[in-house]
């Protein structure tokens, strides 16, 4: 038997720590909560995406009486962003999310299914995709989705 070690560099950072640039993207994800639509969970998670000529595009969770039919904030962003500007990457993707009592002390961790989603979007334009979620108490910044989403399915295994 061999046991094999993945290592994640996860950095954390406190608000004022961030670059006037990461601020500002932070503020997009958490400003977009207010669109999010979520009767259900009441939980409204918000996505900022910084393309790489400058734009940023936002998106929300969308929540359906029909459960599964609703998706997650980072999927509607994503998705939007490379309908509209396929030749743009996506350099940094911010995360935010609140219940009705405020914003989550600790940084929002990406369901699964994003994270698989946010994988496929920094494969296809084979650079890597920084990932900023927030929390009241600590941000985290992850370089790469890889680092996410460690012994992945991706294309390669189809070869
Ligand atoms: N949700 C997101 O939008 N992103 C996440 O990273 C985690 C969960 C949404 C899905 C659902 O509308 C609600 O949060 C509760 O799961």
């Amino acid at each position: 038997m061999k046991m094999l070690n993945i290592t994640t560099v996860i950095n954390e950072y406190q608000f004022n720590e961030l670059s006037e640039d990461d601020q500002k993207l932070v503020e997009n994800a958490k400003t977009i909560t207010n669109n999010s639509y979520a009767p259900y969970s009441k939980f409204s998670v918000g996505a900022a995406a910084l393309l790489d000529n400058g734009l940023i595009v936002t998106g929300t969770n969308q929540e359906n009486a029909a459960y599964p039919s609703g998706i997650c904030a980072e999927r509607t962003t994503l998705f939007y962003a490379n309908s509209q500007y396929p030749n743009n990457r996506v350099v940094t993707i911010a995360i935010a999310a609140r219940t009705e009592k405020g914003f989550i002390d600790m940084p929002i961790p990406p369901c699964g299914a994003c994270r698989q989603v946010m994988l496929e979007t920094e494969n296809r334009y084979k650079k890597p995709m920084r990932v900023l979620l927030y929390g009241e108490k600590s941000i985290y910044e992850i370089r790469s989705v890889s680092d996410l989403l460690p012994l992945s399915f991706n294309a390669s295994a189809m070869e």
